[in-house]
């Protein structure tokens, strides 16, 4: 089960089927569906989002931390704004990679930064020495974001989700405390 993760501006929390609505309008949005990897069908109603959400909850339940699968509400309005992960990359699943997903209309305003620098924290306190993005070409806006938050480039590949991906590592090291936009600490929460 994702450990709640609180920061600044944002929680971090795990899915419930509640949640379909308003990931329909996230998930739903074909800005958001085109760039994910794996590569998925974009949900097109409730029903078929609230499947996936039945989906990612069973999965959450399986995933030992620190992986796991986040809703991300904004503190300031209680507004689902997106999801994150930290699930391990197949083949292998010796990696972890670290993803979100926010609705446009949230876009621009840092809070992938700000969820990434809580998920890698939480990461790192769990015995974990680094973690990977991985980015489809031509998706600039998350190109931006793992760079904002001190990802290295490792290189191009295609052994993930049959897919060519650019990937990002992270170490804690990396991780830029000093940095304009760098944020506090998340609190671990328990639920
Ligand atoms: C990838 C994605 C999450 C990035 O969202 P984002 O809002 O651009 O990401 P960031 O959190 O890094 O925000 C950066 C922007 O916020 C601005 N910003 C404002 N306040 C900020 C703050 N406190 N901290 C950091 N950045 C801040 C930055 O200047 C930057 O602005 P710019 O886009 O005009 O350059 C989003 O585009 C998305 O959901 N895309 C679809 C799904 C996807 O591609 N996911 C990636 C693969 S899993």
């Amino acid at each position: 089960m994702s450990q709640r993760l609180v920061t600044e501006r944002l929680v971090l929390r795990p899915w419930h089927v509640d949640d379909t609505p308003a990931a329909l309008e996230v998930y739903g949005n074909p800005e958001v569906a085109r760039w994910l990897s794996p590569a998925m069908g974009r949900p097109q109603d409730p029903v078929a989002m609230r499947l996936l959400v039945q989906q990612w909850v069973a999965e959450d339940a399986r995933l030992d931390p620190p992986a796991g699968r986040w809703a991300i509400d904004r503190t300031a309005d209680g507004a689902l704004i997106g999801g994150a992960h930290l699930l391990p990359l197949p083949p292998g699943n010796e990696d972890l990679e670290i993803g979100w997903q926010l609705k446009p209309d949230a876009w621009g305003h840092g809070y992938a930064n700000e969820a990434t620098y809580a998920i890698a924290e939480w990461a790192f306190s769990q015995d974990i020495d680094e973690v990977f993005a991985v980015v489809r070409p031509g998706n600039t806006r998350a190109a931006a974001t793992v760079r904002r938050n001190g990802m290295i480039w490792v290189g191009e590949t295609d052994k993930y989700f049959g897919l060519t991906l650019q990937v990002f590592r992270l170490r804690s090291a990396d991780l830029d405390r000093a940095a304009p936009h760098a944020h506090p600490p998340p609190r671990f929460e328990a639920d």
